[in-house]
């Protein structure tokens, strides 16, 4: 094992090294016979759960049938999986580019609006804005336009000089206004940044309709994303909402968007799709806007394992099974549960901000001072502390940091897998709990 790791570059987390051995529901078993609760659902992944032999019966299966088919041509399993997805995906968007995560569909979106502005003749909107607090992906573009600092910071030299405006996060509002009654500033600053960037540099706006792993789950204010979607329609600018990690039931809808009716131009996919048993990320583009670049006979270059078979079969069976078992109905009753007890059993904790989330994505902000909101110093490292404690206590919770942005910030994220009872609701705040109190007293 110690050579495994040894190979494996910078894999070492911060906490003790696990082996794990075999995973079921909702739950993970370690060489050392541990069992843990898997309350992150890996990377807020695995939505159905682990160990569905359903669904390794089926890889057999396929992978016995095809193993590659050059993305030029179709597949059954791509042809089910794109029949179903214009079933899930909102009105009008049933076009599909299909990639190997989410960083890549990043890349494809972003790529997308660029291609669809030039193909309008609108060859100087070169610009993507997005914002703050924000998370897109690993990849060069997507570290751009994403609004970590933190994980932007060993690359600025590199990256796109792209445009960002803050973010709709009530508890660290930037213009220290309250809601309602602040006018709304987060979304007018999106038509303020185009009016000074010039709105004829502008292809696309693009940002997660709830903010995950940087924010750790905020919802924004109720009308803020559709005063967004005006902006964007008005000034032709691409709407691109990045659903890897809300997409596919994890908000309590089969997209975050729907809680709003909002029509993004471009929706981005990934972890849920095929919730973990493939590598697999999507874009889903509006029928007219794809139809007007295939008129101009537009050129949009696939990669190798673009719409892999395997992947395909895999989705299409996911998506299935969260049909066939009602998940995200259940995803939002049992993420209700699981809020209501977050609030009473942590709220009054002195480590904890702030709690916020809906369905089975919630956030828990860890803060120093609770009056004034003062984050943990960054070098204390508190959310690696807490995820440590947990993981004592069989339970994993996922990573949120740097909601402060330069001051930092930390949290943790409770993302667990749909197929979860009361049960599972008592363990994770009962154990959250205990990780907390025995974190407090040495963190300050
Ligand atoms: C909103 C969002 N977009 C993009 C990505 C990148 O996806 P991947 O890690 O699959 O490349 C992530 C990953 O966490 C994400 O949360």
């Amino acid at each position: 094992m110690a050579d495994d790791r040894q190979s494996a570059m910078f894999m070492e987390g911060p906490y003790e090294p696990l082996m794990i051995e075999r995973a079921e529901g909702p739950w993970l078993y370690a060489s050392d016979g541990m069992r843990i609760l898997d309350a992150a659902a890996g990377a807020v992944v695995v939505n159905v759960g682990h160990g569905r032999e359903e669904i390794a019966r089926l890889m057999a299966e396929e992978a016995a049938k095809i193993n590659y088919v050059v993305p030029i041509w179709n597949t059954p399993a791509r042809e089910r999986l794109c029949a179903r997805l214009a079933r899930w995906t909102p009105p009008g968007l049933n076009r599909f580019f299909f990639t190997s995560g989410g960083s890549e569909a990043v890349e494809a979106a972003i790529k997308f609006a660029l291609m669809y502005q030039k193909m309008k003749g609108r060859t100087g909107r070169t610009k993507i804005i997005s914002r703050w607090t924000s998370y897109h992906g690993n990849t060069l573009a997507a570290l751009s336009v994403g609004g970590n600092r933190n994980r932007r910071k060993d690359y600025e030299q590199v990256l796109f000089d792209w445009p960002h405006i803050p973010p709709s996060f009530c508890y660290r509002c930037p213009w220290g206004k309250t809601y309602p009654g602040c006018g709304l500033d987060c979304a007018e600053a999106l038509e303020a940044e185009i009016e000074r960037q010039g709105v004829d540099s502008i292809a696309a706006f693009i940002a997660e309709p709830m903010m995950g792993a940087t924010g750790g789950a905020v919802p924004p204010v109720r009308e803020y994303w559709p005063r967004i979607a005006e902006i964007c329609r008005k000034h032709e600018i691409l709407l691109i909402a990045d659903e890897v990690m809300t997409g596919f039931g994890r908000t309590g809808r089969r997209f975050a968007v729907e809680h709003w009716n909002l029509a993004p131009d471009v929706l981005v996919g990934g972890k849920g799709l095929t919730g973990g048993y493939m590598p697999m990320g999507m874009i889903a583009v509006d029928e007219k806007l794809v139809a007007e670049c295939e008129r101009l006979h537009a050129d949009f270059m696939f990669y190798t394992y673009s719409c892999h078979p395997l992947a395909c079969a895999v989705a299409d069976k996911v998506l299935e099974i969260m049909e066939r078992e009602r998940l995200i109905e259940h995803a939002a009753e049992i993420g209700a549960r699981l809020g209501a007890q977050l609030k009473e059993n942590l709220s009054g904790h002195p480590m904890v901000g702030d709690i916020r989330g809906t369905g089975l994505f919630w956030g828990v902000e860890l803060v120093r001072d609770r009056a004034s909101r003062t984050p943990y110093p960054p070098s204390r490292k508190i959310t690696s502390q807490v995820i440590g404690a947990a993981l004592k206590h069989g339970l994993f919770v996922y990573p949120t940091v740097g909601m402060a942005g330069e001051a930092g910030g930390d949290g943790v994220m409770v993302t667990p897998p749909f197929a979860i009872g009361n049960a599972e609701v008592d363990y994770i705040v009962r154990n959250l709990r205990t990780a907390l109190d025995e974190t407090h007293p040495g963190a300050q």
